[in-house]
């Protein structure tokens, strides 16, 4: 492509060029407007208004300055009406089924999931990356906070409700759909052990649904720490790196996506040992995201890739497609696996020694 001062009949591939460009770069301002209107409660100010809200209704009920409000709130809510997360109807602003997925008190809420991604914590070591790059830091999140992003929710009260308040808002919605729609998964099993399962939210859901099955949540000390366990659910604090305590199951929710591929071997092999044989039924539920080589959803696979340097930036994780994660289960001396894509974004995958 020439350059612009050499701009001849290309004029219209740079004026392109020069918009691709603007549109990445000032991508950030969805997220932001997001997490603004969340902030401002707007989806429940719409959804309980239970009709069509106009923008004087909507000024009226937020707790802002109205001159700024007058001037900027339809701007805000003009970007998120185009990328659909409310609709401009002829009456007024309505709701959406992804901003009712936003609202406060909705059981299934994804608001605490934006709130922590886009929290200052998590936001500022992006602006690390390339310093990161070129020194020896294990991840960028210790780049910027001078420590690894558990050690530092361990030390960080507030950091780690944030974190846990966004895990447990993912897990209420995928564990609905994993016992609706991927029941099998469960059934006949004796023991289950959710390592990592920090937010309890899975493991209460599943012992609910199969109360038969004895369930623990194994995650760090500092999370299980003073938690009362119950009929057929307990807690139990540890390392997985050292040793995961034996069940019929051990369910990874979350887990590998968070760590490089040695460290995946170490705690699948630990997996490996707290189960039973292969014939005795063992085997270990991985809930993660399965990369779609295929790209049979653009926008779902540019979420995977979205969440693959996530993992680069604030662990030292990343995101698997199915021959990596194949490579990941035969070195940890797994057998076989079988993978279910039922759940989005992500897919589960039963691996069995
Ligand atoms: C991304 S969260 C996933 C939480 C949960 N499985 C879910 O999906 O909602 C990762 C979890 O791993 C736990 N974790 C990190 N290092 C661990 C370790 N060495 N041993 C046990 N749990 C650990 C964290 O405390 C956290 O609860």
């Amino acid at each position: 492509m020439a350059l612009p001062n050499n701009i001849g009949d290309e004029t219209n591939e740079v004026l392109a060029a020069q918009a691709h460009i603007l549109n990445h770069v000032l991508n950030y301002v969805i997220s932001m407007s997001l997490k603004c209107a969340i902030q401002l409660e707007i989806p429940d100010i719409i959804y309980s208004h239970g009709r069509a809200m106009t923008l004087s209704d909507l000024l009226n009920a937020l707790p802002i300055n109205k001159l700024k409000g007058h001037k900027c709130i339809y701007r805000l809510m003009r970007i998120l009406i185009h990328v659909d997360f409310f609709i401009q109807g002829e009456e007024g602003y309505l709701h959406t089924p992804t901003s009712r997925l936003l609202l406060k008190n909705e059981p299934l809420s994804l608001s605490p999931f934006v709130q922590a991604e886009l929290d200052p914590i998590l936001m500022d070591p992006w602006h690390s990356l390339t310093e990161w790059f070129m020194n020896g830091d294990s991840t960028t999140f210790a780049t910027t906070h001078g420590k690894l992003l558990f050690e530092y929710a361990g030390d960080d009260p507030r950091v780690n409700r944030l974190l846990n308040e966004a895990m447990g808002s993912d897990a209420r919605l995928i564990i609905r759909v994993l016992i609706k729609n991927g029941k099998g998964v469960f059934e006949g099993l004796k023991s289950l052990v959710d390592v990592g399962g920090g937010t309890r939210t899975v493991a209460r859901a599943i012992s609910n649904a199969f109360p038969e099955l004895k369930c623990s949540v194994f995650d760090l000390p500092h999370v299980v720490e003073g938690l009362e366990g119950g009929n057929n659910l307990s807690y139990i604090g540890g390392d997985m790196f050292k040793s995961v305590p034996s069940a019929h199951a051990i369910l990874l929710k979350w887990i590998l996506h968070d760590w490089s591929d040695e460290d995946c071997v170490k705690i699948l092999k630990k997996c490996k040992e707290a189960i039973p044989s292969k014939e005795n039924g063992g085997k270990v539920i991985v809930i993660d995201i399965v990369i779609d080589n295929e790209k049979r959803d653009n926008k779902s696979f540019e979420t995977q890739l979205f969440s693959d340097v996530l993992m680069m930036v604030h662990v030292s994780g990343k995101e698997r497609n199915e021959q990596e994660w194949a490579k990941l289960f035969s070195d940890s001396g797994f057998s076989h696996y079988n993978i279910s894509h039922i759940l989005g974004l992500r897919s589960v995958i039963e691996v069995y020694p």
